[in-house]
């Protein structure tokens, strides 16, 4: 729920020896969610000061936690004192330039070449539901106005969510800023994002627009991140907050490997089910920053959104820019609930399209079983004996277009390489479908090879300095997507390819970032926008995708899990999550990538051992159970594969279907905590009506002497009884949720699951 009110505050203070009274009208906007209140009021000179974020509180005027009769205290009656109120004072959108030296959100250069500006108040609005989320801008190739949807979750009926925009200026520079605050009050989230408009005459240089900053009472926090590298992504980290500022960012040009565009602050006491926790998610798939300062007065200030390092953005007069949304979660029952708020959100008004409720194909992909060194006839043959078994369809990935045989050629070259697709792409999807089974492709839509058609047609179409020897990496540059003529272009051989024959899914991979950012195409003044204009083209093409083939499941990926962020999600229902495969490693992987993403939405496949990552050998059913919190595939040559393992698919695959609906849809208890305890890790996925839940444990090590166990088990009615099948007891949900229970688990890598059903009364 969304309140405005109006109050006045009073108060006096001893100036010179004399004591003097001030009052000062405010205009306050309270945020109420089921669990959380967020807060903060309008000066009569239009500052906009935060008042409080955190636990829902009761229905006070809350106006006194902006202190404003603390020294420094109102501005309008103590301008002599401007620059103190300015670095100590909380603000909701601090600007650059006017005494603020903390982390701002927002910097210009003007026309003059001033860096300064001074956003105040103007008016607000409170709508039901939300607005979408788009950009507009020149495209300079085709001399065309352009305009992009951004993607940001979204209001299902009006009904779950309430927006207010509030209206800030700058007079001097004729510059608006529409801060956007929207509550989903069921599910404790409140989202931020922010539009800038243009309303001088002249253009002016964005050069930092940030979408969020919230300013924390203290600085008694510990600081969550998700980071890593290829084949380690999402790992969680956690410390205590420092003096001075602590972040994590991106200037890849992707979101990266190295850390998720996620951090939160949690109480020193947080706990999976206790203590206070504070998540923040940008929905944005290129450069971001996330920092947390803690200031001279011991208090913290977060902020996030697109980084600047390297930003710019020039906005012609009467143009907007829109900053990308910021989710933020709120929970005081631990950072297990604030999980459930982002997967809830995320399954709900975010994910869309045809996949978003249902339950994926079961697929094989033929990566890990072939690499590049496959034909029409071993793809069928994997496709017949994975038919055979159970598996609903088939995936070929890299190495089917062009001249591909390795990873030096091809990209760009989107069509057959008939010489291993012998009979063509239309026979062998027939041929996968006279198997019962769907087909999906690989693509690599933003890169482009030396070696390639395209590239001795187009070498300007590369990200490039002209003039500059180009950094190569796995021998490919990228393309410029902000070129609307290299988009169009690809997207037509994308188009050409999915209209040739049944194609139901695409992997959609990106497997570099960008160096040397320049484009042929863009004015000098606007290079440094090609980091951001890049991202706008890249969701240009998969708007498009989405919108023409509304029917075909898109999955995106990058190096594995490079993109693995809510951007992504607004356009895939799935992202591959990691490139390692092995059950053991995934389990770090999917603990962290849990943290903020559905189980529905984390690509998980069983692969062959040892694995080709790590050179580990787990239990085939092992890798199973770890591989059914995910969307579930094989990545193996289904023909080569022991006997045992092959003949233990029909079962797993029966198992998949059995739980998925409860792993896509109930609620996600983390119960190890493999970062603290690595010897072994236990989930659980509750019912939403709490009539079933499955409990999966993964012992990394077996231990000698008490081999037992114990697992509490929360989420449960606690009224309720629950027969644990696999165990043959029945025990109440308050039991389980305290006591738990004691389960033997024996050998390495070895792995349980427990599937709980309530007795019915
Ligand atoms: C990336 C992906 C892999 C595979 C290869 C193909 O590394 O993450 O799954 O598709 O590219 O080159």
């Amino acid at each position: 729920m969304i309140t405005k009110t109006d109050s006045k505050i009073s108060y006096s203070r001893w100036i010179n020896g004399e004591q003097k009274s001030f009052t000062e009208d405010l205009v306050n906007f309270r945020l109420d969610s089921k669990n959380s209140t967020y807060a903060f009021s309008a000066l009569e000179d239009g500052f906009l000061l935060h008042a409080y974020y955190g636990k829902r509180l009761g229905n006070d005027d809350l106006s006194y936690l902006l202190r404003l009769n603390e020294n420094p205290f109102t501005l309008k009656s103590n301008n002599r004192d401007k620059g103190t109120f300015m670095d100590s004072k909380s603000f909701e959108f601090p600007c650059h330039g006017t005494g603020d030296y903390r982390e701002s959100c927002f910097m210009v250069m003007d026309k003059d070449g001033m860096s300064t500006c001074d956003l105040r108040y103007s008016s607000y609005e409170i709508i039901k539901g939300k607005p979408d989320l788009t950009q507009e801008f020149y495209d300079y190739a085709t001399k065309s106005w352009q305009k992009v949807n951004i993607p940001a979750t979204w209001s299902k009926d009006g009904e779950d969510c309430e927006t207010l925009i509030i209206t800030m200026k700058d007079e001097h520079l004729s510059l608006t800023a529409e801060l956007y605050y929207t509550v989903f009050t069921d599910l404790d989230i409140i989202t931020r994002s922010v539009k800038i408009t243009n309303e001088a005459e002249k253009p002016v240089d964005l050069r930092r627009v940030l979408s969020v900053c919230v300013d924390y009472e203290g600085c008694d926090y510990d600081y969550i991140t998700l980071n890593g590298s290829w084949a380690r992504e999402r790992i969680l980290e956690r410390s205590h907050l420092h003096h001075g500022k602590q972040g994590v960012d991106s200037v890849k040009g992707e979101s990266s490997h190295q850390s998720n565009p996620f951090v939160a602050l949690v109480s020193p006491d947080c706990d999976e089910n206790k203590g206070e926790a504070f998540g923040y998610n940008l929905v944005y798939s290129g450069n971001f920053c996330a920092t947390a300062e803690v200031t001279q007065h011991k208090r913290t200030r977060l902020v996030m959104g697109i980084n600047p390092f390297d930003f710019s953005w020039t906005l012609d007069p009467g143009k907007s820019f829109q900053a990308p949304e910021v989710v933020m979660s709120y929970s005081c029952e631990g950072l297990g609930q604030m999980s459930r708020n982002f997967h809830d959100l995320y399954r709900n008004n975010l994910i869309r399209g045809e996949w978003k409720d249902k339950r994926r194909p079961i697929l094989i992909n033929n990566w890990e079983a072939t690499y590049f060194n496959f034909n029409t006839e071993k793809l069928i043959s994997i496709a017949k004996e994975a038919s055979k078994l159970g598996i609903e369809m088939l995936v070929m990935d890299d190495g089917w277009f062009g001249h591909r045989d390795s990873d030096n050629s091809s990209l760009g070259d989107w069509f057959v390489y008939e010489k291993k697709i012998d009979g063509g792409l239309k026979y062998l999807v027939d041929e996968v479908n006279k198997l019962g089974m769907k087909f999906g492709i690989w693509f690599e839509p933003e890169m482009i090879s030396p070696d390639s058609v395209l590239y001795t047609e187009h070498p300007e179409w590369a990200i490039q300095i002209p003039g500059r020897v180009p950094t190569m990496s796995r021998e490919q540059y990228v393309l410029d997507y902000s070129n609307k003529e290299v988009r169009d272009h690809i997207y037509e051989m994308i188009k050409k390819i999915l209209d040739s024959a049944n194609i139901e899914y695409i992997k959609w991979d990106m497997n570099r970032q960008l160096t040397e950012v320049g484009s042929t195409t863009l004015p000098t003044e606007r290079q440094r926008e090609l980091w951001h204009r890049y991202v706008l083209g890249v969701y240009d093409v998969m708007n498009r995708l989405t919108t023409d083939y509304p029917y075909l499941l898109l999955e995106n990926c990058s190096g594995g899990g490079a993109r693995f962020d809510p951007g992504m999600l607004y356009f895939s229902p799935q992202i591959w999550t990691s490139d390692d495969t092995d059950a053991i490693e995934r389990l770090k992987i999917q603990h962290g990538t849990s943290i903020c993403y559905p189980a529905s939405s984390m690509g998980a496949h069983v692969s062959d051992c040892p694995n080709h990552t790590v050179g580990r050998t787990t239990p085939f059913s092992t890798r199973g159970d770890v591989a059914l919190v995910g969307t579930f595939g094989y990545e193996l040559d289904v023909t080569r594969i022991p006997e045992a393992d092959r003949n233990a698919i029909p079962g797993q695959i029966e198992k998949f279907k059995k739980y998925n609906p409860l792993v896509r849809t109930g609620d996600q208890y983390r119960i190890g905590n493999i970062f603290e305890d690595n010897t072994y890790d236990a989930w659980m996925f509750v019912a939403k009506d709490k009539s079933e839940a499955l409990l999966t444990i993964v012992q990394v090590l077996g231990r000698p002497n008490y081999p037992q166990r114990v697992f509490k088990l929360p989420g449960l009615e606690p009224d309720a009884r629950y027969t644990l099948e696999e165990l043959d007891i029945t025990l109440s949900g308050e039991t389980l949720e305290n006591a738990g229970v004691a389960i033997e688990m024996y050998g390495d890598f070895s792995s349980r699951t427990i599937h709980l059903v309530k007795v019915r009364k």
